[in-house]
């Protein structure tokens, strides 16, 4: 019986899920993206050339099986484009995606950039792609299935209700023009239903009958602390991310999975929120530009901090890791010395996992172990004893903290770059 795999994100997303999802599917025969949207972006990179994707499962580039389960949000434009270009470089992707699925629409789309105009300083630093509307239709079941592109009649009846609502409350609650025409949506959805049509399927029915007999690969996307309700509420995204959430999203029963966590060798977070040990001085500057720590779909700068024993503790307790894949270890290279926070005393008393509110994360104050950086690149390294006694004192610390086996170091973002401990 083969066990399942699930690659989740420890952090705030940007993990290196992509280039570590990209390496695992070598032995897997399907990969599943199972949450979030075009929101989501992660990078593989082949022989120096990027292959930046969003909804494509990160399995594309070694020709596996490919599903997107109903628990994604699909903004058609964005995933044909993607499979145009996989297939101008020769990749025909082979790909089933849930009838379930739902549909991002151009009015989530405004949706979104009014709601976080309104909030003002309180915006959460949403992509503005209409992601959370569209889990809002969704949950609330007004949603536009992909289904429904294969139904012209009933699509239109779905539209013409739902755009009219939607315009009433852009133009009277945000006060802002609609110049949206329903027709050219209608005509320009029916055509993203043509093109999608040989692709669409059942994917709960496949992943239920071929679980356990084939290697799925399940690809989390965003990271724990976006999880839509254990994450840094409301800083967060609109979905879950945590790993039990699979089963839901994907359509089978709870089973046992290995269960890895990608842990940058630091943290990064883009947008807006809280962030304990996020750095403002030269150090976090070093991090931001010798990890090119840009978000992939927003090209923002993401903000950098040290490694967090009580967020991944946190983390753990939710997702129940089975191993470690540490990522961007190349990127403390050279860092005469490295911190992670040890843990937290907040009010006085001393707390060992994160909160979960944002008073008491507001009153964090951080206790860190600080260890000693080594000098030499890691880059080439693909012997875990070949890497400098620092680092691996390093590594040592984590895996002993968190009782969790580190199994993958990842020091480079080329596919090759990884050292399987
Ligand atoms: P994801 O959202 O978790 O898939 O992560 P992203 O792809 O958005 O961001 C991670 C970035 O780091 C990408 O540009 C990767 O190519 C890059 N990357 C991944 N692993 C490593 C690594 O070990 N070292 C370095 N230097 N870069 C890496
Ligand atoms: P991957 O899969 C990093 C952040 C956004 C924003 C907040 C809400 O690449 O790790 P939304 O568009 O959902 O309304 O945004 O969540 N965010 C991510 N940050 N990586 C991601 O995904 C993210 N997905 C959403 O920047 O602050
Ligand atoms: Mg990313």
């Amino acid at each position: 019986m083969k066990i399942p795999i699930i690659v989740i994100g420890a952090q705030w997303g940007d993990e290196g899920k992509g280039k570590i999802i990209d390496f695992l599917s070598k032995s897997a025969d399907y990969v599943v993206r199972f949450n979030g949207g075009n929101n989501a972006g992660h990078t593989v990179v082949l022989k120096s050339e990027k292959y930046p994707l969003s909804l494509l499962p990160s399995g594309v580039l070694r020709r596996k099986k490919l599903l997107i389960s109903q628990g994604v949000v699909i903004n058609p434009k964005v995933l044909i484009t993607e499979i145009n270009f996989f297939q101008n470089k020769g990749i025909v992707p082979s790909l089933t995606i849930d009838k379930r699925v739902n549909l991002v629409m151009p009015y989530h789309q405004l949706l979104d950039a009014a709601t976080e105009e309104a909030k003002g300083d309180k915006k959460v630093g949403s992509l503005k792609l209409g992601i959370g509307y569209c889990y809002e239709d969704r949950n609330n079941r007004y949603g536009i299935r992909l289904e429904d592109l294969l139904n012209p009649q009933a699509f239109k009846r779905k539209l013409e209700e739902e755009f009219e609502l939607k315009k009433r409350r852009i133009e009277k609650v945000f006060k802002m023009k609609v110049t949206l025409n329903k027709d050219e949506i209608y005509q320009e959805y029916l055509k993203y239903g043509t093109f999608l049509k040989s692709y669409i399927g059942d994917v709960s029915l496949i992943v239920t009958k071929y679980i356990n007999k084939k290697q799925f690969l399940f690809e989390g996307a965003h990271g724990t602390f976006l999880d839509g309700n254990f994450g840094t509420y409301p800083f967060t995204t609109a979905v879950n991310t945590i790993s039990g959430s699979v089963f839901p999203y994907v359509g089978f029963p709870p089973q046992k999975l290995n269960i890895i966590a990608v842990v940058k060798a630091y943290t990064t977070r883009v947008g807006g929120g809280p962030f304990p040990t996020e750095l403002f001085d030269d150090s976090g500057i070093r991090l931001q530009e010798k990890g090119i720590e840009f978000g992939t779909v927003s090209k923002r700068k993401r903000r950098c901090g040290w490694l967090d024993f009580p967020m991944l503790k946190y983390a753990h307790r939710l997702n129940g890791f089975t191993s470690i894949a540490i990522t961007k270890l190349d990127v403390l290279s050279g860092l005469p010395e490295i911190k992670i926070a040890y843990n937290y005393r907040i009010n006085g008393s001393i707390v060992d996992e994160f909160p979960s509110n944002l008073p008491d994360i507001k009153k964090i104050d951080i206790n860190y172990e600080i260890f000693k950086g080594w000098k030499e690149d890691i880059v080439k390294i693909r012997k875990y004893t070949d890497l400098p006694k620092n680092c691996r004192i390093y590594l040592q610390a984590i895996e002993k903290e968190l009782k969790i086996p580190i199994s993958y170091i990842s020091v480079g973002a080329e596919r090759s770059a990884i050292i399987q401990k």
